[in-house]
């Protein structure tokens, strides 16, 4: 079990807690935020698209092709700080990761 914050679409900062191996998005889904992950996190839709601030994106594994080909083309797409929170796994590394909503979600 880890922590990350999730800041939402109105600035407000939330702690959250992640399970180890978890996928963020079923974190953020299950915590209540309105991220809709419409494929169910298989990675081709992009509601799952949140802004992951640079001194953390660095230490997210790299993205795959895939998911750049469906997070490139999100309403707010953001070059170095746009990911799919489905492609994401929690791991002890990433303790305290810092991520954004968009209005994807
Ligand atoms: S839930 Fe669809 S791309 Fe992440």
């Amino acid at each position: 079990m880890g922590t990350i914050y999730v800041t939402d679409l109105e600035g407000e900062v939330h702690k959250l807690a992640v399970q180890s191996g978890g996928k963020l998005m079923e974190a953020i889904r299950d915590a209540g935020f309105p991220i809709e992950a419409i494929c169910g996190g298989e990675g081709s839709c992009a509601t799952c698209h949140v802004h992951v601030p640079p001194e953390w994106y660095d230490k997210l594994p790299k993205a795959e092709q895939t998911e750049l080909d469906f997070v490139e083309v999100a309403m707010t797409y953001e070059p170095g700080m746009s990911r799919l929170s489905c492609q994401i796994q929690f791991n002890d590394s990433l303790e305290g990761l810092h991520i954004q909503l968009t209005e994807e979600d």
